[in-house]
């Protein structure tokens, strides 16, 4: 999310006659995006910003923008000084007019928005991911889970319209990339504030925007995931064999006590409709928070079976970490940090087991991978399976190596916890396809991409 806010505020800049730069060094003006989502997270900026003063001297300005910004506002002039401005999120569509502030010299703001139902839309996104599109479709959040900190930052939940995402999806496949990542928060809670389609519709509609190849989206949030969704990607080949669906906790209690709105068995529901398509294989990630104020061994252990009954092919997994304005933060019975650290350890280490299990069970088959880079030094190319595991892969003597961008069959040799290996297989095989996609119906419109990353 935070990486797609960055293109677009430098998209916005450049539509304004700026014009990005490679470095720091080479800035008249930095920008600095920052996140608060955890403790360390927001400690690393104010490092960044202190090494940042000895740039200062150079004659260049400071803007701080992102969740750091919204939280600790003005005080971050306190504490840095040479900061000129400071912007939340739902302040961005107002940066044309603080860009002219600070070019007067003037110190410049945008804290006041969060209640707003406008959300940030240019048409100028400077992409810099060369395979995939990103596409805000909601922003803000109205959950306040109690140990998170989002809903205070980003502010309300204000969904785009569906013609205004569907346009920015025909722009992307026009531009030559062939796969879309849906954002949100929440995406779940997505409204078109006019057409009134639901979000599986807007999934649906921009798996068949033309030249696109593979839809992702993210985050959903278990409470409102509906079985639309499932349908849609069971019908539609475009829309990726993935779903990432944050748990949390495996225990009710925890939970309840984390403003989930769901119960363990409500979440476990929703994985059955997931396992239940009838097309295909539905890759299933989820988000982990050990060590909630309170949460007992027993609990804990709930964590873990769940893993075990789920049997997801990754976790990001995460110590609670309190947080500014959060209801968790008052919370009695904190869990002291080795034994957080410690659950964190066995959660990490019965995880991996699965995942050793699960990527082991796609020995033999042929995915279909997108190439995403080369790595001559390793005499590897690097693909992404729909289900969004990473494949890399050789090209046996004889054949030509795929282009980035290009979608190819590939065998699969060898597996770790986290990535498979093969080799790239006879184009005729991809017709034979043993993952679950059906081979797609359109060509990519253009050559693969190859814009650098930067
Ligand atoms: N402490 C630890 N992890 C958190 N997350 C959100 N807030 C916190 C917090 N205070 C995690 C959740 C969420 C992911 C993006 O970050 O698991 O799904
Ligand atoms: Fe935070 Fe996600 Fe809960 Fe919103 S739904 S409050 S972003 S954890």
């Amino acid at each position: 999310m935070n990486f797609h806010d960055s293109e677009k505020v430098a998209g916005s800049l450049v539509s304004q006659g700026y014009r990005q730069v490679q470095s720091a060094e080479d800035a008249d003006l930095i920008f600095y995006n920052t996140c608060s989502i955890r403790d360390k997270a927001e400690q690393k900026v104010f490092h960044r910003l202190a090494e940042f003063k000895r740039l200062q001297k150079l004659g260049k300005k400071f803007a701080v923008i992102g969740c750091v910004a919204q939280q600790e506002g003005e005080r971050i002039f306190e504490r840095a000084p040479h900061v000129s401005l400071v912007a939340g999120s739902s302040s961005y569509r107002n940066l044309p007019q603080m860009l002219v502030q600070i070019e007067h010299g003037e110190r410049a703001t945008g804290l006041d928005d969060r209640n707003t139902e406008e959300t940030f839309e240019t048409e100028f996104t400077a992409r810099t991911n060369p395979h995939r599109g990103y596409v805000t479709i909601i922003e803000g959040c109205d959950k306040f889970c109690a140990y998170c900190v989002v809903p205070y930052t980003r502010g309300r939940e204000r969904s785009r319209t569906s013609e205004s995402v569907l346009e920015e999806a025909r722009r992307i496949a026009d531009s030559g990339l062939t796969e879309i990542q849906l954002l949100g928060q929440n995406v779940n809670s997505y409204l078109d504030p006019i057409g009134r389609k639901s979000f599986a519709e807007l999934l649906a509609a921009v798996g068949e925007v033309s030249g696109i190849r593979r839809v992702r989206f993210t985050t959903s949030h278990p409470r409102h995931f509906s079985r639309g969704i499932v349908e849609a990607i069971d019908a539609l080949p475009t829309l990726c064999d993935h779903v990432h669906l944050p748990v949390q906790s495996g225990s009710s209690r925890v939970l309840s006590a984390m403003a989930r709105e769901y119960t363990r068995e409500m979440y476990l529901e929703r994985i059955e409709w997931i396992r239940a398509a009838k097309h295909r294989t539905i890759s299933l990630t989820t988000d982990i928070i050990v060590g909630f104020p309170g949460e007992s061994e027993a609990e804990f252990e709930q964590t873990l079976t769940l893993l075990d009954e789920v049997q997801y092919d990754g976790v990001f997994s995460f110590k609670y970490s309190p947080r500014p304005n959060t209801p968790a933060i008052a919370m009695q019975n904190a869990i002291p940090e080795e034994e957080k650290t410690a659950r964190l350890a066995t959660l990490n280490e019965r995880q991996r087991e699965i995942q050793r299990a699960n990527y082991a069970r796609h020995v033999g088959e042929v995915m279909e991978a997108m190439v995403e880079g080369h790595q001559p030094a390793r005499g590897q190319i690097t693909g992404r399976t729909s289900q969004n595991k990473t494949l890399n892969f050789t090209v046996p003597e004889g054949m030509s190596a795929p282009g980035v961008g290009a979608y190819v069959p590939v065998r699969v040799l060898r597996s770790y916890p986290n990535s498979l290996v093969g080799e790239l297989a006879d184009a005729a095989e991809n017709g034979n396809l043993s993952a679950t996609r059906p081979a797609p119906e359109h060509q990519p419109r253009s050559e693969p991409v190859t814009h650098s990353a930067l």
